[in-house]
């Protein structure tokens, strides 16, 4: 399914002789295209049939759990490991056989990796000075590349005389200096306290449309996914569960996995009790509500119904109410999070504006939302569409 922003996942099997490319049809090219890759650790298969095509100059996110293949995937494109299967192409050419040194890559890990003993210069100047460029270049291109992290002058510094957030800013500078056709970066955040994250998720976004270079960015914080991307690719298992603009993958998640895993949804089984015109489902509770269903359901089909908190109101005039009885809630400022009973086995949570006040543990309140803010998962777990 190609998409606007030539990010897209890619069923078609390799072609024989791909690496002969033009310098016509390279420019055209994706800036990253996995086709069909596995990679295994001996007998274990950490990434299994993985696709994945990448337009220049976008920012792609890996997103998914711990375990998933994420840092696995980022390795194969530096050549720091070895696919079993498939072709990565770079800029159109394939790289499975080009050594880690002759690919053009620029890698920021969580854990800095300056070099302790060397200056900020020495640092962001090491792939420089190993791809021979000339002294005077050399200085200038540093300099730049501070200015662009937003540290200019701390050349003489060392890394321990500079805090987490400015450490990881030397990394990235490292990383950019020379220009890459990929920037790699694996969960470069995650070191960092709260507020120096936030800032550095801003920063890292302004210099990759800055530069346009490619990036591929690797986490498990979905807030992180959700607010840097062009495109997020979801993990699940080695595998790509989902891949789309941040939108689509939280507001239609394909899978309950991507539901779950992108916001906490609430899912509601049930069966459909009517489907000529709107859908009904009736709730394992008898309660029945409205939903948008693509496709008329045989009645009595099983299905979920997923219900993001944030479209959940308390009160109001929705096209469906539910009941329950508050079993918790937590105050965070404009909202609050509210853990509903509504004599399900499951608690429905709901993030909801304070309307007031805040409403208090036992209060029986009537749930809301809409028919069109629901969606309807099938038996496996799979959006029907
Ligand atoms: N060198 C290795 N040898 C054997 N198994 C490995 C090796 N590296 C990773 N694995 C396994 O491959 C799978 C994928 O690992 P990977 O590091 O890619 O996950 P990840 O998504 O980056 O996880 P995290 O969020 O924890 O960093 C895991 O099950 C892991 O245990
Ligand atoms: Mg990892």
């Amino acid at each position: 399914m190609p998409d606007s922003q030539g990010t897209t996942l890619n069923p078609r099997p390799a072609s024989a002789g791909a690496e002969g490319v033009s310098a016509a049809a390279a420019a055209n090219s994706p800036a990253v295209e996995f086709r069909n890759i596995d990679i295994a650790y001996g007998k274990f298969v950490a990434v299994r049939d993985f696709s994945l095509s990448i337009g220049k100059g976008s920012f792609v996110t890996l997103l998914g759990p711990s375990g998933c293949g994420k840092t696995t995937i980022l390795r194969s494109i530096a050549g720091l490991v070895d696919i079993s299967a498939g072709q990565i192409m770079i800029g159109g050419r394939r790289v499975d056989d080009v050594p880690i040194y002759k690919r053009n890559i620029g890698l920021v890990f969580q854990s800095y990796a300056l070099f302790p003993h060397k200056s900020v210069f020495d640092n962001v100047a090491f792939g420089l000075k190993y791809r021979n460029v000339a002294k005077p270049e050399i200085k200038r291109k540093v300099g730049q590349a501070l200015d662009m992290v937003r540290l200019p002058g701390s050349e003489k510094k060392l890394p321990s005389q500079l805090s987490g957030g400015q450490q990881q800013r030397i990394a990235l500078a490292r990383a950019i200096v020379f220009e890459p056709q990929v920037l790699l970066l694996d969960e470069p955040l995650s070191a960092l306290d709260a507020n120096m994250r936030e800032e550095m998720r801003v920063e890292i976004k302004k210099i990759q449309k800055e530069t346009g270079i490619t990036a591929i960015f690797v986490t498990h914080d979905q807030e992180e996914a959700l607010s840097m991307s062009d495109r997020i690719v979801v993990m699940n298992a080695g595998s790509a569960e989902q891949i789309g603009t941040p939108e689509e993958v939280y507001e239609r998640p394909a899978t309950a996995f991507v539901a779950d895993f992108l916001g906490k949804a609430n899912m509601l089984s049930g069966a459909v009790s009517r489907s000529d015109g709107p859908t009904i489902v009736t709730l394992a509770g008898g309660q029945t509500i409205n939903v948008l269903s693509p496709k008329a359901l045989p009645q009595g089909s099983p299905v979920t119904v997923v219900v993001r908190p944030q479209k959940l109101s308390i009160g109001g005039a929705s096209a469906n109410r539910l009941p329950g009885r508050i079993v918790s809630a937590s105050y965070l400022g404009g909202s609050a999070i509210y853990e509903v009973d509504i004599g399900d086995k499951a608690n429905i949570r709901a993030n909801a504006p304070i309307a007031g006040r805040v409403l208090r543990e036992g209060e029986v309140i009537e749930l809301g939302f809409d028919a069109d803010d629901c969606v309807l998962l099938d038996e496996a777990g799979r959006r029907i569409s």
